[in-house]
Order: C-alpha cells, then sequence, then structure tokens
C-alpha cells in the first residue's frame, strides 16, 4: 500500500517486489525519466533568462515551427534512456524517424520501446505558462538482439507496460502508472527527491469542467457542437465551467484533479484531431482508464486503435466516465 510522501525510489523499491517477474528494467527506467526530468525542469524554471524562449527556426515533422525548449528536452531524454542500457528504441514529436539504441555491446539486447512528447504546451513556454513530457513504454515484441523495427512502436496502447507526464507547473509533478494504479509525486527541487503527494489518483465519474479550443467550434462535427450546448444548458447541474490551458498535460492533470473532460475533435484544419495517437493519446488514455476514467476517440476505445504511422493523430476525448459516454451519446446520435 503507498504511503504518502514516501520518496519515489522507496515507491519503486516497495513496488518492485510486487512485480517479481520484471528484472529491475522498468523500476531504471522510470528513474532514468524521473532524472532527466529534473534536468528539464531546471530548465523550464528559469527558461525567461536563458537563451531556451523561442523558436529554433526549424519545423519539425508536424509543421511545428520547434521551439528551444522543445529541442532541449528532447536531446536531454534522449540522452538519458540512451545512456542507460535500457531501451532498444526511442519514437519522439520532434523526430522525423525513431531511434534505434544499440546498447554498450552494440548487441540490441535491451527489452523496452519509449515513445515520448518531451515538451507539451510549447505554445506557453514564452507566456510562462504550465508544460509538461509526456511518455509510453513498450516491451519490443520483435527479437532480442536485432535491431529495433518500426513494428515496436506501432503496437495498441493497451500494450503499454508504463505511461505517464511531467507537469511542470507551480510544482514540479512527476504522474504515472504501470498498470497497478496511478500515482503522483513532487519534486522538491531543493534536494532534487520526488515525494509520494497524490497516492492512487482517480477520475471522479462525473465532473463539471469541459476542455476544448471553442475557437475551432465552426468547424466541429455536429455531436460535439450538441455535446458543447449541453454543457453550456442551464439545466440539472450545468452549466458546466470551461477550462482549456492549451497544454495537454496541464489539462488533464486538472481534470482528474478536479472531474472534467478534455476534447480535441476533428476540424478542418486538423480532420483526425491535432493530438498524436502514440505519445499523446495513448499514454494519458492508459492513465486515464488506470485512474477510472475513460479515454476514447468519439466512438471507439482509444488504446484499442491500432496504430499504422508514427505521428498518426486522433481526436480524443478523455476525463471523467460519466462525461465521457454523454460525448459518445452526443457522438452517435449525430451521426
Ligand atoms: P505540443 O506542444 O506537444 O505540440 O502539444 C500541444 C497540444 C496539446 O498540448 C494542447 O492541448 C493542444 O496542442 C493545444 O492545441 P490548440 O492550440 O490548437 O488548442
Ligand atoms: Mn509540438
Ligand atoms: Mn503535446
Ligand atoms: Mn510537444
Amino acid at each position: 500500500m503507498s504511503k504518502k510522501n514516501q520518496t519515489l525510489g522507496e515507491f519503486i523499491i516497495e513496488n518492485q517486489q510486487a512485480f517479481p517477474y520484471s528484472s529491475g528494467e522498468l523500476s531504471r527506467l522510470i528513474n532514468s525519466i524521473r532524472l532527466a526530468a529534473k534536468v528539464v525542469n531546471h530548465e523550464v524554471n528559469k527558461a525567461g533568462l536563458v537563451d531556451i524562449t523561442g523558436a529554433v527556426g526549424d519545423t519539425n515533422i508536424q509543421g511545428e515551427e520547434q521551439q528551444k525548449l522543445d529541442v532541449y528536452a528532447n536531446q536531454k531524454f534522449i540522452q538519458t534512456l540512451t545512456n542507460r542500457e535500457i531501451v532498444c528504441g526511442i519514437a519522439s514529436e520532434e523526430n522525423d524517424e525513431y531511434i534505434t539504441i544499440q546498447g554498450h555491446n552494440k548487441d540490441h539486447k535491451n527489452k523496452y520501446v519509449v515513445l515520448m512528447d518531451p515538451l507539451d504546451g510549447s505554445s506557453n513556454i514564452d507566456v510562462n505558462v504550465s508544460v509538461g513530457t509526456i511518455f509510453s513504454v513498450y516491451r519490443r515484441v520483435t527479437p532480442i538482439g536485432t535491431p529495433v523495427t518500426m513494428e515496436d512502436f506501432l503496437q495498441p496502447g493497451n500494450l503499454q507496460v508504463a505511461a505517464g507526464y511531467i507537469i511542470y507547473g507551480t510544482s514540479t509533478m512527476l504522474v504515472y502508472t504501470t498498470g497497478h494504479g496511478v500515482n503522483g509525486f513532487t519534486l522538491n527541487p531543493a534536494i532534487g527527491t520526488y515525494y509520494l503527494s497524490h497516492p492512487n489518483m482517480k477520475f471522479s465519474e462525473d465532473g463539471n469542467i469541459y476542455s476544448v479550443n471553442e475557437g475551432n467550434y465552426a468547424q466541429f462535427p455536429r455531436g460535439v457542437k450538441d455535446y458543447i450546448k449541453y454543457c453550456q444548458a442551464e439545466e440539472d447541474d450545468r452549466p458546466y465551467t470551461s477550462r482549456y490551458i492549451g497544454s495537454l498535460v496541464s489539462d488533464i492533470h486538472r481534470n482528474m484533479i478536479k472531474g472534467g473532460i478534455y476534447i480535441y475533435p476533428g476540424s478542418s484544419k486538423y480532420p483526425d484531431g491535432k493530438l498524436r495517437l502514440l505519445y499523446e493519446c495513448n499514454p494519458m488514455a492508459f492513465i486515464a482508464e488506470q485512474a477510472g476514467g475513460k479515454a476514447s476517440n468519439g466512438f471507439k476505445r482509444i488504446m484499442d486503435i491500432k496504430p499504422t504511422e508514427l505521428h498518426e493523430r486522433v481526436p480524443f476525448f478523455c476525463g471523467s466516465k460519466n462525461m465521457v459516454e454523454k460525448a459518445e451519446e452526443c457522438m452517435r446520435n449525430a451521426k
């Protein structure tokens, strides 16, 4: 049973004993993520003082203007994961192709692949609003000892062995799951230690916060427009409150703590939605389901979608179970 204020290290050791078959590599993977998060946090916290804000002048495969912090965070997570003999491959929002990691003996013996969004909410960096990092972990499916292949990355979300996020907000938190519930750890920056501050995090079945970029309302599918009108109606427990930060990690984190739904639907600009299935929707869906919530594309469970491309996008409905189901009902009825 998790004890509040346990350190992350103690929590990992205690839970490591609970999984006798895992050889500790997954624990070491989480440890390397927490280290990289401390390094990135240090840079995020002084972004305005050093030359780390603003754009680098390149665009990534997403067609987005890469921010300096996108590139910095990407480099730090790749470097930390590469140096620790745990992963055989990394896919990132900021890299067109996946990265093969041979391991020190160049024998491709490592068992895990990591897919990540190194800096989520880049549009918030220059305006001092919360940003995050999102990660998703799978066991490789191709033979150990051979180079990792695209097949190892294009696994459905229901095969994830771990997923989580770091939120660089008023405090820095690491929130993750290995399939046994969701736990949140807050970093004490003075000593560089994470403490278990939010044990066994849960989405309430109902909520009264809806998060969507209503600037795109005119382009939304009928079902989403119907659901937004439902949220705004003056009936029963409504109108709900509209909260949208523009950083998926921050919006989902708030909605998990307070109850709510996050929607990024398809629009004329992004027919399949803006969010990427592999390193935004799947990890956040794993977290949501482990916390008793729900995540779909409006019709189908996110984690059952078979990916076909590294950077593919999907419409995303995620949060309190009853709110997602009401939105899905609106999508079905609008068909
Ligand atoms: P990223 O910064 O990693 O590219 O992700 C940004 C995403 C997500 O974090 C956020 O919820 C959404 O984009 C905001 O999109 P809009 O600005 O189109 O609302
Ligand atoms: Mn981006
Ligand atoms: Mn993102
Ligand atoms: Mn990003």
